[in-house]
């Protein structure tokens, strides 16, 4: 992939599958600015963006896209990858939490691609959003996530037809479990980290967990000039969970 001289923003970028992404849009030859909710300092210098920003906030968006403005001119391609799970039945599921997995998982692709897109709009780029393939299927325990998710992938279809006409393409990525610290922060269900990760490879039938480098490279195809023709799609890839 050969992505020199283009400028990309990942949001939610530290870690998992954000981070991936961010090290193959390095590895392409682009730049690469980062807000993440996990930093513990503001990084603005010549080759380096990463801004801590809580991106389910409006103001908190407004002024990290401020700050990156004051470094770039432009912006090519915006990858929405926020994302916290929530695994809880309905009942013990709190108002608190409910609005928290709305908030980061939905509402934040919402405010940062309103922010982006005049820039987007400029340079004819395009969005990568992370959806789920929980977009796709029902999951106990997973309302809110699966909810948060499946929105996602219709925001995306819409706000595809909205920009079409202005050449800038919006996708998502759905991907099925992948081996990130927010996977493992659901280890601790009933049948202990063992069992449960038997139970998620098992629900695959590739036979394995993803690794956050192969959710990456579609993100970057997606992003790409070898995705002209793509707009408004929502990629799986999930070792086959959908299938049946
Ligand atoms: N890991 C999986 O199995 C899997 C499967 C399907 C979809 N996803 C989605 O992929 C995306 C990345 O997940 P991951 O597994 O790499 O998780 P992760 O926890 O490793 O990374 C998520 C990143 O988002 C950041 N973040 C969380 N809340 C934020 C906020 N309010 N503001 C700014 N940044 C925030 C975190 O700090 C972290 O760096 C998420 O949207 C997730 O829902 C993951």
């Amino acid at each position: 992939m050969e992505l020199h001289g283009k400028k990309v923003l990942v949001c939610g970028g530290a870690s998992g599958i954000g981070a991936a992404a961010v090290q193959a849009y390095r590895a392409a030859g682009a730049s690469v600015a980062v807000f993440d909710i996990s930093f513990k300092e503001e990084r603005l210098t010549e080759t380096i963006i990463e801004i801590p920003v809580d991106l389910s906030d409006s103001g908190q968006v407004d002024e990290a896209f401020a700050k990156l403005e004051s470094r770039w001119d432009t912006l090519d391609i915006l990858v929405n990858n926020a994302g916290i799970e929530c695994v809880a039945e309905l009942e013990d599921t709190s108002e608190a939490a409910w609005d928290r997995v709305m908030g980061v998982n939905l509402k934040s692709v919402f405010l940062c691609s309103k922010a982006a897109l005049p820039k987007l709009k400029a340079s004819r780029g395009a969005i990568v959003n992370t959806a789920s393939q929980l977009a796709f299927v029902g999951a106990s325990s997973f309302t809110a996530y699966t909810a948060a998710k499946a929105a996602v992938v219709n925001f995306t279809r819409s706000l595809a037809l909205e920009v079409a006409a202005d050449g800038v393409r919006v996708n998502c990525i759905c991907p099925g479990a992948v081996d990130t610290p927010l996977l493992r922060r659901q280890f601790e269900g009933r049948r202990g980290p063992q069992g449960t990760l038997d139970d998620l490879v098992g629900m695959h039938p590739i036979g394995r967990l993803g690794k956050p480098e192969e959710i990456a490279n579609c993100i970057l195809f997606l992003s790409s000039p070898l995705a002209s023709f793509v707009t408004g799609s929502a990629m799986i890839a999930d070792g086959g969970y959908t299938i049946h």
